[in-house]
């Protein structure tokens, strides 16, 4: 049977097709989280749904204010429309708490508020395991120009506002973050957007009240069931896919 659409590039997370018009990919949410890398991979039915619903919810938000993103509309449960982008091949990490790899490279606390967001890079390579790259090196090989880096910046900041504030006003701290920033062209004008996803795979999200983690380090770290964490976040903010509301099924007593 031939297949239903063309498959542009398959990822950890997620499945790239060739969408509908030129210039658009529809973005498939898989059930697959992995870390350490790839190294570890487990399946968790629902995931993909919350993380499509999420981002949806994370994108439109941004385009609202003004915040260009790659995301044109929601297809199905798992499916998004996306504009077609160039990406830079850079992972573009907003931090406003000491975690992961920055607690460890400085000996510092999980949780430590910075001094200001900080925003770091790594370079996009699997085989390399993503190592965090200097500007300078960004611009030397021509990953991305000075005035590209400038914009990817003062986007991410941006990003940063408008994810800090929402979490916050359903009680949760953002940590830290990830975002991929993508290249458009409209007419000969270029200008970049963000892209990927927005989502609990991405981010560190604690609830402020009790510390709880509901964010991938749960998968990381075995801190129970993902699908819960991802699940508590989308009730919270109101965006509960339908269908995949947990049914805790419980023994029922029957007298
Ligand atoms: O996750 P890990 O401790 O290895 O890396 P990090 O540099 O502390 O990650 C900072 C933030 O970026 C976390 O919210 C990660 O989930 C996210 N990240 C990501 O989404 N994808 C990566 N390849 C690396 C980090």
């Amino acid at each position: 049977m031939a297949p239903r659409r063309k498959k542009i590039y398959e990822g950890k997370a997620k499945i790239l097709y060739e969408g509908p018009e030129p210039g658009t990919l529809i973005q498939y949410f898989k059930d697959d989280a992995t870390a350490g890398n790839g190294q570890r991979k487990e399946v968790f039915e629902g995931k993909g749904a919350l993380n499509s619903r999420l981002s949806e919810f994370f994108m439109t938000g941004l385009n609202a204010i003004g915040v260009p993103t790659h995301f044109i509309r929601t297809l199905n449960m798992r499916e998004q429309l996306v504009r077609q982008v160039e990406i830079i091949p850079l992972e573009v990490i907003v931090r406003n708490y000491a975690a992961g790899s920055m607690a460890r490279r400085l000996g510092l606390d999980e949780g430590t508020q910075l001094p200001r967001p900080i925003v770091e890079f790594c370079y996009k390579a699997d085989k390399l395991g993503d190592p965090l790259v200097p500007e300078e090196y960004i611009v030397a090989f021509g990953w991305a120009s000075q005035q590209d880096l400038d914009d990817i910046v003062s986007l991410a900041l941006r990003v940063n506002d408008f994810l800090s504030g929402v979490m916050h006003g359903v009680g949760i701290r953002l940590i830290d973050f990830k975002i991929e920033v993508g290249r458009i062209w409209d007419n000969d004008f270029p200008s970049l957007v963000v892209a990927d996803e927005i989502s609990p795979d991405s981010a560190r999200l604690w609830d402020i009240a009790t510390g709880r983690k509901l964010d991938k380090d749960v998968f990381r770290q075995n801190l129970g069931s993902l699908t819960d964490a991802y699940a508590e976040v989308a009730r919270r903010l109101g965006v509960l896919p339908q269908g995949t509301t947990h049914h805790r099924i419980k023994p029922t007593l029957i007298n």
